[in-house]
């Protein structure tokens, strides 16, 4: 996720804006840039690549002033690149903004304000830097309000203008900022852990406010320009805890992220009745050509794929081979120009998958990568690509991704199903408002009341040896990835099972020992996933019919309430379309799997033996 500071005061800015931005480097980033305005001119230097080319650049060619902004950047709409790093200029250059977030229509703001404009950049938010020199009639502040009027997305910005030496304006919609008050200075920033070298005294500026930061005062206003109240709080976390916003891992920070990343994915990709993708441009005589789709995959990628195969058969009625990456390349797959392979990979760099797209590619199929990172080698190789813009992802263990994977392939599934004209679009729009709900769903899930009940339960995982899941349909996809999370951060064996596959032999293992999770989320599968917890709850019973050891604990959706009393545990998911609960599913496993790992003391976001980018086959 992009890094933004600014300052304003006494002390050298350059190396204020550097110390800041090096504080926010945990964030993740592709390039980095700072702008001084100073004696009427803006001078900017952005680099792609780590902060030290920055840095190298301007130990060369030191940038003096009182007034600066900088910026690092995870990209999101143009490949990593100087031209693309922020900060970026107007035409003209007299104003300078830093973003964080995404400008959803700024294709349309292109043509219909800026049309004849030449950009240096493939950025969305260069849009808004020419947009506000464009308003700009001597008054910085009406230029930005007029310019957000117009502008639908996310943001967080910091605009500095060459006539106005003492001013920098804040805005925010969405995404991050917070203001550090000093004395006689002011600091900008994305996150705490860049300013905690000067202050701890902190404006956190509201979703859809203003600010007007000089050195000795800051003025938050409303959209309109009503000025508001100045809340001031006081950062009592430490370097490291701030990093993690507070939390104590990345992990369940990232997991809390999904309240935010469930929007960014849908991010100006749902049109009223419709879905839109860019970097995609195929013809409907094309997806009419496809016989069959492959998805190759690893890890939790797979098992968003697994997701995705009833996700895309539902859509596009052709038959869906989901493959483990490491497999697909050796096993000679039936591919040829009319099969479409998708690849799934957070990092866009594991090897096997990589390769597996190279495979696909070099036998005429047509490539489609979803990935997180831009610009990543899977990225570049693959023929068409859909981002998640989920921020970087720190934890070993995959989680806001995943979840933002699966929103990927209901937009896939349906804008292909659409353009081969085989989608129901009375599902289709059905289940275009849910998606659309799920943000405040996610964070229903993580409503206090709700998290006790998961750290309840992981209490009594501590001494668990052995772990069932089980489910059926998208449910069983489910739970292969819950047992994946389980085991790779608190080291229990866990096993995810069809439900209705036990009784063909792994029932035997069942006893008072091992706990059972069973995930009934599908209403026609649900009183035979209820059936076979109910199998695995008789074997673990004494003579009397007493379970003493192991617990049952059940995922359905509010109101399903399980048949039988003897099951310990239920956790409610908020309703929804069953075919979209697999997201909303994953975030209590994400939460046991967290839980129970803190109990048993385990290192949560650096699990032994693991890494987080698998570039080896
Ligand atoms: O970056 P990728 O999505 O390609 O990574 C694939 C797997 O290595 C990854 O999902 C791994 O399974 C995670 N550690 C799971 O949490």
């Amino acid at each position: 996720m992009c890094g933004i500071v600014g300052y304003i005061g006494p002390r050298d800015t350059q190396e204020v804006l550097l110390d800041g931005l090096e504080k926010l480097e945990y964030r993740g980033y592709d390039s980095a840039g700072i702008a001084i305005l100073a004696d009427h001119h803006i001078s900017v230097e952005k680099h792609r690549g780590e902060l030290a080319n920055l840095r190298n650049a301007l130990a060369k060619h030191p940038l003096k002033g009182h007034i600066g902004i900088g910026h690092t950047r995870w990209a999101t709409h143009g490949q990593p690149s100087d031209q693309n790093a922020h900060p970026h200029l107007g035409p003209e250059g007299k104003i300078a903004v830093v973003h964080n977030g995404i400008i959803e229509n700024y294709q349309y703001l292109k043509d219909t304000y800026l049309q004849g404009h030449t950009f240096k950049s493939q950025t969305d938010t260069e849009v808004v830097a020419h947009l506000i020199e464009m308003f700009y009639d001597g008054d910085l502040f009406a230029a930005v309000q007029r310019t957000l009027a117009v502008v639908t997305g996310s943001y967080a910005l910091v605009v500095m203008c060459v006539d106005d030496p003492d001013e920098l304006i804040v805005t925010r919609k969405n995404s991050p900022l917070v203001i550090g008050l000093g004395e006689g200075e002011n600091f900008i920033a994305s996150d705490v852990p860049a300013m905690l070298a000067y202050t701890r005294r902190c404006i956190y500026l509201e979703s859809g406010e203003l600010a007007r930061v000089y050195r000795d005062k800051v003025v938050v206003t409303d959209l309109a320009g009503n000025v508001q109240k100045n809340i001031v709080d006081e950062i009592e976390w430490d370097a490291q805890s701030a990093e993690k916003g507070g939390y104590p891992h990345f992990m369940i920070k990232e997991i809390y992220e999904q309240i935010a990343t469930f929007q960014q994915v849908l991010s100006g990709r749902i049109h009223a009745d419709h879905v839109e993708l860019e970097n995609i441009d195929l013809s409907k005589e094309e997806v009419e050509r496809w016989d069959k789709i492959y998805i190759v995959a690893c890890g939790t990628a797979y098992h968003a794929g697994l997701v995705g195969k009833t996700i895309l058969e539902k859509t596009l009625r052709i038959p869906v081979f989901v493959e483990v990456a490491s497999e697909f390349r050796y096993r000679d797959p039936m591919i040829d120009e009319n099969t479409l392979v998708i690849v799934i990979s957070q990092s866009g760099e594991t090897a096997d998958t990589l390769e597996g797209a190279r495979e696909a590619k070099a036998a005429g199929a047509k490539v489609l990568a979803i990935t997180n990172v831009v610009g990543s080698s899977i990225a570049r190789e693959s023929d068409m690509v859909v981002y998640l813009w989920a921020g970087p992802e720190i934890s070993v263990a995959s989680t806001k991704a995943y979840t933002s994977m699966l929103i990927a392939l209901y937009l896939i599934g349906f804008y292909f199903g659409d353009l081969a004209g085989r989608v129901d679009l009375r599902k289709e729009q059905e289940t275009l408002r849910a998606l659309e709900k799920l943000p405040e769903q996610a964070a229903e899930i993580l409503e206090q009341d709700r998290i006790q009940q998961i750290v309840d339960i992981a209490k009594e995982y501590v001494d668990v040896e052995d772990l069932f899941y089980i489910g059926r349909g998208m449910d069983w996809a489910v739970v292969q990835e819950g047992a994946l999370k389980l085991k790779e951060i608190s080291y229990i064996h866990a096993e995810a099972y069809a439900a209705g596959e036990l009784k063909h032999g792994t029932l035997a293992l069942i006893s008072n020992k091992t706990p059972v999770i069973s995930v009934a989320l599908q209403e026609k599968t649900f009183d035979k996933t209820m059936s076979n917890t109910e199998e695995m709850l008789s074997r673990m019973m004494d003579e009397n019919g007493d379970i003493s050891g192991a617990r049952v604990l059940v995922v359905v959706k509010e109101g399903h309430k399980p048949i039988s009393d003897k099951i310990h545990h239920v956790i409610e998911i908020p309703d929804c379309p069953d075919f979209i609960s697999p997201v909303l599913a994953a975030i209590p496993l994400q939460l046991i799997a967290y839980f129970t790992a803190l109990e048993r003391g385990c290192n949560i976001d650096k699990p032994r033996n693991l890494a987080k980018s698998v570039t080896v086959e």
